[in-house]
Order: structure tokens, then sequence, then C-alpha cells
């Protein structure tokens, strides 16, 4: 107990007086940024990674982040204060080490929790007393305590007693100018009070506002809901979407409408569904725990489904429109497809819709080509390997008019909107760009999808 207590005063003064060392685990679109607001925060800081690539390219202050300042990575290494590194040896060095690694689905699309595990070993076999280990990747309520810390504990360290443990999800958006690192709240939850009081003084130096919670189940469980609140109320507005328009009615009318009551509502837009490594997987975590345990999520499972759906639903609308106003059947169509990240001005495509309705008009025989001012080349992702490689068609006159159709499906804001709406000879919009911005659509006939 005294050995715990002055292991605890000792990380307390440490982190209280800046000297903390810090490192995350993973540098990611979460981990990356983690890293960056610690080190800015005054905390010499070391960003680990298994990806050397990364790792250099880092160290040598490239813009690894599209969205990042210029010169953010660039000014943290040229202080010699925040570095990146594939050396585990360096985890023993630092106090307070937040893991930010991948938990993606598995085939089955159950939770998939091999790179947290992965970490979990790497950092016991260097984890040394009086340290702070911190998840913040999405997991299920339980794994932080049921599957993490079993892991650590192999150290011959007990959690409480020799090192501390708990849970802070993230919730950057990338690429949002307005919410960032900082001046995100961010939750934090631990299973005893002086990883909580750690957890709390540490993150109250990093960010403006740390909401501790009474375990690091409660603080999984947050995440589960805000992403499973996204979820269902994206297929709802979805759902509304078709409904609204077999009745005449502009779904977008009606949300910004509905948005202006002060109370008891929440604008969500419609679009060609859900995308990105997290708002389609936190509720496959949930409904996996909740049948689990014996319980169930009937609710964000229809919602589930609904959103797999959409991408669909966008492709068969999309081929209806060129038969109805162009007589021209899906499988002798040339398309043009605008924007293939899987939402607004983020350099990322994975589980993007905008590709699954690409793959889906294929399907149906059309010709697709691209265009994406993030994405002049088509990365190489888990999920769509085959159309690695596509480049993006420039954005003229002459391009855009040689298309049968413009499929709009991600609104990039660096996108000549004005050159589409003057050229296509067909136009879908599934983002309600060109209504929204007052742009008229002289090229040929508009269709929301
Ligand atoms: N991207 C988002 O916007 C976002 C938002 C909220 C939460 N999350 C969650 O945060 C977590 C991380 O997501 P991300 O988008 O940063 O993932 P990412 O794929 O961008 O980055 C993960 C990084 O971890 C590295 N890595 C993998 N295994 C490792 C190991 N054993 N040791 C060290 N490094 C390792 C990878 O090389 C990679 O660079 C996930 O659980 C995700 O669901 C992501």
């Amino acid at each position: 107990m005294t050995t715990s207590f002055s292991l605890f005063t000792d990380l307390k003064d440490r982190i209280s007086s800046g000297n903390a060392r810090a490192m995350t685990v993973g540098l990611g679109y979460v981990g990356l940024p983690m890293a960056l607001t610690i080190h800015e925060s005054g905390y010499d800081t070391v960003g680990f990674d298994i990806n050397e690539t990364r790792v250099a390219q880092i160290n040598a202050g490239e813009q690894v982040i599209s969205y990042f300042p210029e010169d953010r990575i660039s000014n943290a290494v040229s202080s010699g204060r925040f570095r990146a590194t594939s050396d585990a040896a360096q985890i023993a060095e630092r106090d307070v080490i937040l893991i930010c690694v991948p938990t993606p689905l598995d085939a089955q699309r159950n939770p998939d929790l091999t790179y947290v595990r992965a970490a979990g070993e790497t950092i016991a076999r260097h984890l040394r007393p009086g340290q702070l280990v911190v998840l913040e990747s999405t997991v299920w309520p339980g794994a932080t305590s049921g599957v993490l810390k079993p892991i650590l504990e192999t150290s011959g360290l007990k959690a409480g007693r020799d090192f501390f443990i708990g849970f802070s999800p993230e919730r950057e958006d990338p690429g949002n100018a307005v919410h960032h690192t900082r001046n995100i709240p961010k939750v934090v939850g631990a299973d005893d009070k002086a990883s909580r009081d750690l957890m709390e003084l540490f993150y109250g130096r990093i960010v403006d506002t740390p909401v501790p919670v009474s375990s690091s189940a409660t603080a999984e469980a947050v995440k589960l809901a805000e992403n499973s609140f996204r979820t269902v109320n994206i297929a709802l507005v979805n759902e509304m979407k078709v409904a609204f328009d077999a009745m005449g009615v502009d779904v977008w009318e009606v949300v910004d409408a509905a948005a202006t009551k002060p109370f008891g509502y929440m604008p969500f837009y419609p679009g060609p569904g859900i995308g990105g490594d997290c708002i389609p997987v936190s509720p496959a975590y949930l409904s996996w725990r909740a049948r689990d345990v014996g319980s169930s999520t009937p609710i964000i499972d229809l919602a589930r489904s609904s959103n797999d759906m959409a991408p669909d639903s966008v492709a068969a609308r999309v081929a209806a429109g060129l038969m109805t106003e162009r007589g021209i059947a899906a499988s002798d169509a040339r398309v043009l497809i605008l924007g293939v990240a899987y939402k607004r001005d983020v350099e990322d495509t994975r589980v993007s819709p905008a590709l699954a309705v690409l793959k889906r008009l294929e399907e149906m025989g059309a010709a697709c080509e691209y265009h994406d001012p993030f994405f002049p080349v088509m990365p190489l992702t888990r999920d769509d390997p085959d159309l690695a490689g596509r480049k993006s068609v420039e954005l003229s006159a002459e391009n855009v008019a040689g298309f049968d159709a413009v499929v709009l499906l991600t609104d990039h804001s660096d996108v000549d909107y004005e050159l589409v709406a003057r050229h296509a000879r067909l136009l879908f919009d599934s983002r309600n760009v060109f209504d929204a911005r007052g742009i008229e659509v002289t090229g040929g006939p508009l269709i929301k999808v």
C-alpha cells in the first residue's frame, strides 16, 4: 500500500510539474494528433509505431496528415521534445502511455482486438512500476479490465498497486477546424480512484475539459453510445430521404427547418451511407457485447443494416435516373464519381460509402472514373485493394461533359462545383451541394439521391 501510494504521488508530481514523459502507442489519425497535443502542452512526448516508414516520415517533419497546419509536425520535431520511434524499449522510459491502435472488425464483422492485444504484449515486456497506461482505442465495455489489464499483468506487476490503468475514448473529428483534440471534452474512466485521479490530472493539462466517470467500462460505453446515436440517426434520416422524396418533399429543406426548433431535435443530414473506421465499427462492438452478455440491440442492428444498404440504394437511384432522364442503361453508362473519401475534406477512403456506390455501379456494368482532390491516385486499402492505383480525372469542362452522368458522393470544399453545374449532362447529388450553395445547374437535370 505504501509502495502504491508513493508511486501515485511520484507520478502525480511529475504530471503536475510538467515533467511526466508521455508516449502514444500508434501514430495514426488518433495517436499522432494526441501525441502532438501532449507535446504542445509542454510534455516530452514520444510516438511509438510499428510502421517504420511512418516513423521516418514523421521524424523528417513530413505533413503526414493533410489537414494539419503545414509546419505542425516539423515544429514539434525540431523542438527536440517530440519524436517518433519504432524502438519498444523506450516504453520503459515513459510515465504515461496512451494506446491508440486500430480496433477494426474481423471477417465475421465481430470486434477484432488483435492490435490492442499486440500493443498490450509489447508494453507488458517493458512495463515498470509507477506507469499510467490508458487505452484510447474504441473497445466494448469491459475490454480494458478484461483484456488489456491481464495482458499487462503478465509483466508480474499488478494493476492499481504497481501501475495505473484506465480508458479514455477518442473523440477526434478529422478535418474539423472548430473542434480539435484540445477543446473537445475528454471522458476518463478507471476502476480505482488513484488511476482515475491521475488520468483526470494528466488529461486536464492536455485538454480543456476532462470528464471523469466511475469506471473504465463506463468510459468505453460512452464512446459506443455516441457512435450508435449517430448510426441510428443517419439511418433514420436516410430512410426519411427516400420516403419524403416519394411524397415530393425535399428532405434537406425539412431537416434545415426542423433544426430551427430550439429543443428536442438535432439535425442529421442524408448521404450515401456511413464510412471511416469509427461510426460503422462502434455499434458492431456494442451489439456484439450485448449478445455476449445475453442482451440485444435490435434498433442498432436495424440501423446498421439500413446503413449497409445505403450505397446500393443510391446506386439504384442513379441507375433509374440514367434511364428516365437519358434513356441509358447503367451497363452502357460512363459515370464520373465526384469524391471518394468517406467524408468531406479528409484524406481517408476507409469504408467509404462513395467507393461502395462506385463498385455497385460497376457491378451493374457502368464504366466509372472518379475525381477527388485528396486522391490523385487511389490508395491501397484493406477493404478495396482492387481499386488501388486508379487516377483522379482532371475536372475540366471537356472531361465533365464527356460522361453520361456525374454522381456527387463526397462534398469536399475545394472542388469547382460551378464548372460541374455548367457541364454535367446529368447530375446526381447525394449531399445537397448545389441547392445549399445556390449553384444553378445548367448542364443537364439535377437529381438528388
Ligand atoms: N480516426 C478517427 O477519426 C477515430 C476517431 C475516434 C476513435 N478512433 C479509434 O481510435 C483507434 C485508432 O484509430 P486510428 O484512426 O488512429 O487508426 P490508424 O489506422 O490511423 O492508426 C493506427 C496506428 O497504429 C499503429 N499500430 C498498429 N499496431 C501497433 C502496435 N502494436 N504498436 C504500435 N503501433 C501500432 C499502426 O501502424 C498505425 O499507424 C481505433 O480504435 C479507432 O476506432 C478513431
